[in-house]
């Protein structure tokens, strides 16, 4: 691999044995991908916190040897020094307020919270949010990145224009340490362009719209650059959130193109850029039916949690529920968690939004989801949620049947107890 004279210099140890240890790490990554080269990056998003049980005895021996062996891949440990690249901290395991509620053992929070504050002064930022995007860390067009967290991946490339492959914990380690990330995959411009051409022939408006037809789009192309055409209505945000969260779940995309509206298609020549497509789909009614039965594998109408907020909640999806609760009680056998990035559970009690949603017996949970923390409310048989991608996951994760829809289905299932959903 080629490497710049700072770079051999980190290798060799010039810049002390973390950097080292980091830049040998990202040598053996690269060189196993063919890339020919690292490229410089100031913008990372991993796991770097210590929360889960399996490493209570790592922790015991410091965090040095924490980062070492989890996020340098070392089973010598090294003194970990400021972190060279911005870099922020992802979803974690534990809400840190209400973790008694999720029913997380109170020592692992103490872990957690230790674990922040040491690695919080070393430069991570502690956003613990899947949603970078939304609370600050919006990386420009064309910026490499170097992120962890496929729902956020989708995002970055797609609907920002920013680089990125799909990071794990030991590469984002590295690149935080060195600013510098293996040049390959979706850092490649080639790479980026479109494969399937998909004609959207049935409206594509809401949020669970998009959702379902992320979770079809996703299972067909599994890891190709999908370009949408056809009847879809104007996107927001949110809506491009949960479609890119939906098709890094039932497949692995981590780039498509709407032309017209995501930045690298103006429209659809430039969305394929003298690509040939390989395979023309279309998505119709019949398509999207199969997305719903496929999502809603639970039988029982009887539902006694709700979960809403995956990916993490913009701030007007938490004002939604709140007025769609206000002066209401949900039903004294359901619960409802509303996950949302901390910073903007602070925007939500400002605005009221958190009082409406407890006063009506809710949760409003921020730093954590039940995907990640593998806890749901003790007792659970039944789950509802407007998530395409929590609807994938928590029949595996926690064994539970799940009901999917739109988020308005979501809140009159907690209000009356039983699922209220139907595809219209
Ligand atoms: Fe985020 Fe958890 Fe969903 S990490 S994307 S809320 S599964």
């Amino acid at each position: 691999m080629h490497l710049t004279d700072h770079e051999r210099g980190m290798r060799d140890g010039d810049h002390g044995p973390a950097k080292a240890k980091a830049m040998d790490l990202l040598i053996r990554y690269g060189e196993a991908l063919g890339a020919e080269r690292l490229v410089e990056t100031n913008n990372v998003a991993g796991a770097f916190n210590a929360s889960t049980p399996s490493v209570r005895e790592l922790v015991k021996r410091g965090f040095d040897t924490v980062f070492s062996e989890l996020n340098l891949d070392s089973q010598e440990t090294v003194p970990i020094p400021k972190m060279a690249a911005s870099t922020c901290q992802l979803i974690t395991g534990i809400d840190n307020d209400n973790w008694a509620i999720q029913g997380i053992p109170e020592e692992l929070v103490v872990q957690q919270k230790a674990a922040e504050a040491h690695f919080g002064a070393l430069g991570i930022n502690m956003f613990a949010t899947c949603t970078p995007y939304q609370v600050g860390n919006v990386p420009v067009k064309g910026e490499h990145c170097a992120w962890m967290e496929s729902s956020a991946v989708v995002y970055c490339n797609s609907v920002l224009g920013a680089r990125t492959n799909t990071e794990g914990k030991e590469s984002t380690g590295a690149a935080a340490l060195t600013g510098r990330i293996p040049y390959w995959g979706y850092h490649i411009p080639e790479n980026r362009r479109g494969t399937h051409l998909v004609e959207v022939d049935v409206e594509v408006d809401d949020i669970m719209d998009w959702g379902l037809l992320g979770y079809w789009l996703g299972e067909i192309v599994q890891e190709d650059v999908p370009v949408l055409t056809g009847r879809l209505k104007q996107p927001s945000l949110i809506k491009l959130k949960h479609f890119g969260a939906a098709a890094a779940s039932s497949g692995g995309v981590e780039m498509y193109h709407v032309p017209g509206v995501t930045p690298e298609a103006r429209d659809v020549d430039e969305a394929f850029g003298g690509r040939t497509i390989t395979e023309r789909l279309r998505y119709g009614p019949a398509e999207r039916r199969l997305a719903y039965d496929n999502l809603n594998c639970a039988q029982e109408r009887d539902v006694d949690f709700v979960m809403l907020g995956c990916p993490h909640n913009a701030i007007e999806q938490v004002a939604t529920i709140a007025l769609a609760v206000e002066g209401k009680k949900l039903h004294p056998n359901t619960q409802m968690w509303v996950h949302t990035p901390r910073a903007l559970r602070e925007v939500a009690a400002r605005n009221g939004y958190v009082k409406m949603i407890e006063d009506a017996g809710g949760v409003v949970m921020s730093d954590t989801c039940p995907a990640i923390s593998r806890y749901a409310p003790k007792g659970t048989r039944v789950i509802a949620t407007d998530s395409a991608k929590q609807a994938h996951y928590l029949p595996a994760i926690l064994g539970l049947p799940v009901w999917f829809g739109t988020v308005q289905d979501c809140v009159a299932t907690a209000l009356t107890g039983t699922w209220q959903g139907a595809l219209r």
